[in-house]
């Protein structure tokens, strides 16, 4: 018997088929992906169940934003400022990668806490998950310690009032830091005089995008 033509159906769907035919036979990332996201999960799965995931995502945006930053970012007391200056106006999609890392942060450690909690309140940590808690615990630490330099730096800049030589404030350079709380407090005082008199553009108390 002679076999029957193809309809015009079945042809554009084998042209459409024919590509993720070839990757499966070669791959099986075509059968991998359908059962990731069609696979049978227990009844009672719920939402609260993705914060893992989403603190794990959290993180990767961390690294990958803060390897970007790291390859223009220049930590020495004579060009850092003008170098968190260059990524946020000049860079291409700086102020979006540095911004990205700044909120970013704060959002990696919402996430972890919500999902410890989560953790927690479902009782997800008993047996047989004790080692999970545990390994939790330690990237709490860990993730806790990851902020802390940042943390410390930024408390560095407003106590010292440091500031590089490139940018075009006339605050007071890090030798002429103020030793006592007094003249801490007027060197903050002169920085907020100056900054009401300027514009947003013009001021350089902080490396904020310009434009905005
Ligand atoms: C960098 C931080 C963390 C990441 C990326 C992370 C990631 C994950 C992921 C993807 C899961 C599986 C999905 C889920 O149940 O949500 C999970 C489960 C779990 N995590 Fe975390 N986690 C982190 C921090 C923590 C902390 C701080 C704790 C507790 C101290 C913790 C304890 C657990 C436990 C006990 C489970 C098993 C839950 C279950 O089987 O239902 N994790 N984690």
């Amino acid at each position: 018997m002679a076999a029957t033509k193809p309809t015009r159906g079945q042809q554009v769907q084998q042209t459409i088929l024919y590509p993720l035919d070839w990757l499966e036979e070669r791959s099986g990332l075509v059968g991998g992906t359908k059962y990731f996201l069609f696979r049978k999960v227990p009844g009672d799965t719920n939402w609260f169940q993705t914060l893992g995931a989403a603190t794990l995502t959290a993180f990767l945006v961390q690294a990958v934003t803060g390897v970007i930053l790291a390859m223009y970012y220049k930590p020495d007391p004579q060009s850092a400022y003008s170098s968190i200056q260059y990524i946020t106006n000049d860079l291409w999609a700086g102020w979006l990668v540095r911004g990205m890392h700044r909120w970013g942060a704060s959002v990696f450690i919402i996430l972890m806490f919500m999902h410890m909690g989560r953790v927690f309140l479902f009782g997800a940590y008993k047996y047989p998950r004790e080692l999970n808690w545990i390994i939790g615990v330690l990237l709490l630490v860990s993730g806790l310690a990851e902020g802390s330099p940042v943390i410390c730096s930024r408390g560095t800049r407003r106590r010292t009032g440091r500031r590089s030589s490139a940018s075009t404030s006339t605050a007071p350079a890090r030798s002429s830091a103020p030793s006592s709380r007094s003249s801490y407090k007027a060197a903050r005082t002169s920085t907020v005089t100056r900054c009401r008199g300027s514009t947003r553009s013009t001021c350089s108390c902080s490396p904020g995008r310009s434009s905005r």
